[in-house]
């Protein structure tokens, strides 16, 4: 048992709920027009910042709203995650904030820029095996141990809830959008947009964007069904092995539309948004704009929400800008 509300089932009033705990923490993210980069596609693209988050990427909204609903025994315990990234650092971040112990199990070849910013915001790295199957075992080791509560990146619904706020501010800056299109790892930020989307401007398709060298997501929600995929983009967010049951659940009854693009293509777009936006993104931040630049038919003359969801380039995104 964890003191963490166990809901099978998510609703626009809870991420209503979310927003209000994660807008005492951060401010809205702005969101910008940049005509050059619509007049590369012919439509209206408007990018959604969570880029310039304090973490780097949407996904300290989730963790904001999971810690801020946990009691105080919860948090004088302590949580432990997995990750080799943006969650990490996303729960490392919540984790300062509420006063919560911290450990994060992370690969034993994590990026080591990555390991320094978790250590940085006092949160224990613990480095342990290879891929996320061997560290979530270790995670729910250390839980099991230490009475920490485990936090799975892909079904925990206030997760999910926490991110919901972004598309809570996106439709608020923008009720009028044709299209909401949104990286895809696990599918937390997806389902959010779905649920919001749903409530506030149902004729607004949510479009999801993955990686077609890691397509669980995906295939999971062409089968309605939860798959094991092979797991081989060098797209850090996106990698993820498996379709996951809570975001799918909402996928599956209000995703518009999936895309799969090629790690190219998602280079390709971090460099557009570099010139014609001059936005750093990293290559997650970037697939919805490459979901959109391969598809651009399917956007003619529309208002497109796009999500950049992540700035925390690694060194070869860096060195792979010009
Ligand atoms: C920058 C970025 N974008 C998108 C995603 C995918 O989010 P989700 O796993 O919620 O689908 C991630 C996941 O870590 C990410 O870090």
């Amino acid at each position: 048992m964890t003191d963490i509300a166990q809901q099978n089932t998510l609703g626009f009033d809870d991420i209503q709920t979310a927003a209000t705990i994660v807008a005492a923490h951060l401010p809205p993210t702005p969101m910008w027009e940049y005509p050059q980069l619509s007049d590369v596609v012919g439509a209206r693209l408007h990018i959604k910042h969570e880029n310039t988050q304090p973490t780097g990427a949407f996904k300290v909204r989730g963790a904001l709203n999971l810690l801020g609903r946990m009691n105080p025994a919860g948090l004088a315990r302590g949580v432990v995650t997995y990750s080799t990234g943006n969650h990490a650092l996303a729960i490392a971040y919540a984790a300062r904030e509420f006063g919560a112990p911290c450990t994060v199990v992370m690969p034993e070849a994590a990026n080591p820029s990555k390991v320094r910013a978790v250590r940085a915001l006092k949160a224990e790295v613990a480095l342990h095996g290879v891929n996320m199957a061997d560290m979530e075992r270790h995670a729910t080791t250390l839980s099991a141990g230490n009475g920490f509560t485990l936090v799975s990146p892909g079904d925990t619904p206030e997760l999910i809830a926490g991110v919901g706020s972004a598309y809570l501010e996106a439709l608020h800056q923008l009720p009028a959008a044709d299209a909401i299109v949104v990286p895809v790892g696990a599918g937390t930020g997806a389902a959010a947009a779905c649920l919001v989307a749903a409530q506030l401007a149902p004729a607004c398709r949510v479009i999801g964007v993955q990686s077609s060298s890691a397509p669980a997501a995906h295939d999971s929600w062409r089968a309605r069904d939860l798959l094991h995929r092979p797991n081989e983009t060098t797209v850090e967010g996106l990698a993820t092995g498996r379709g996951f049951a809570v975001p799918q659940s909402v996928l599956r009854d209000h995703l518009a539309d999936f895309l799969l693009v090629t790690d190219e293509e998602i280079g390709a777009a971090r460099r557009l948004l570099a010139t014609h936006a001059h936005t750093l993104a990293e290559g997650a931040g970037a697939a919805a704009l490459a979901g959109i630049l391969r598809h651009p038919d399917r956007f003619t003359g529309q208002t497109i929400i796009v999500m950049c969801t992540g700035g925390n380039a690694g060194p070869t995104e860096l060195a792979t800008l010009g």
